[in-house]
């Protein structure tokens, strides 16, 4: 069973996909480490964020180490990705990898911005997570400020507005949900009830799926 799980910025899909992916016993891949893990690099080296040829080289380099960085979850290191990821030969650097991690026996839960349209078109369930900006400004301070950091809300809102235009109208794989994904606003949902409606949105895409499979022939016919 494959698992899609789309959206923007702080909206919960990675607290989603990783709860489902414990639920259903699913290998998880955060697709938006590898974005960042990209961006990382060209920081680390001091590469200029807007060279394409670079940022290819370094998706291509890219190894598991990488996306072990502590690193990773920084601010700076968030914005960057979001700049190398409208890439379209970063893009393709990285497409290969997804599709083959999805495509594992037994399945797999993904999330990002492009897993329902793009990488997974024929996901078994999708589903697109939202909630307001000021919303995801509001969790990802929570975040900041419970790892012990300072966190100005304002700030975090813009770029997290900043960062919903740029990944929304980029020419290549733009945040969009998918034709047949759910649409989920957390909005107002706690974790717990919003775990609930995702798994919800599974199951009936489980059940969906079985009763479409074609029936088994008697063995010997
Ligand atoms: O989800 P996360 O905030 O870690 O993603 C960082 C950036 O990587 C996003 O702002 C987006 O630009 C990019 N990304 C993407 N496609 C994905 C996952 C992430 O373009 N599938």
């Amino acid at each position: 069973m494959i698992i899609a799980i789309d959206g923007p910025a702080s909206s919960g899909k990675g607290t989603l996909a990783r709860l489902l992916a414990r639920h259903y016993g699913l290998p998880h891949l955060d697709t938006g480490s590898l974005y960042r893990a990209v961006a990382r690099k060209l920081l680390r080296d001091g590469a200029d964020l807007g060279d394409e040829a670079a940022a290819g080289r370094a998706a291509r380099a890219l190894s598991a180490a990488d996306l072990d960085d502590p690193g990773l979850r920084d601010e700076t290191t968030g914005e960057a990705a979001s700049i190398v990821s409208a890439m379209p030969d970063v893009r393709a650097a990285l497409l290969d990898y997804q599709r083959t991690f999805a495509h594992q026996p037994g399945g797999a839960v993904l999330d990002g911005r492009d897993v329902g349209t793009v990488i997974c078109p024929e996901a078994d369930a999708k589903l697109f997570v939202t909630a307001a900006a000021a919303v995801r400004a509001r969790r990802r301070a929570d975040e900041l400020r419970a790892r012990g950091k300072a966190a100005d809300e304002h700030r975090i809102l813009e770029d997290i507005e900043a960062r919903d235009r740029r990944d929304t109208r980029r020419a290549v794989a733009p945040l969009a949900p998918a034709m047949d994904a759910h649409l989920l606003d957390t909005s107002n949902l706690s974790i717990e009830a919003a775990f609930e409606a995702a798994k919800a949105v599974v199951e009936s895409a489980v059940r969906k799926a079985m009763a479409e499979r074609p029936p088994e022939k008697p063995a010997g016919l």
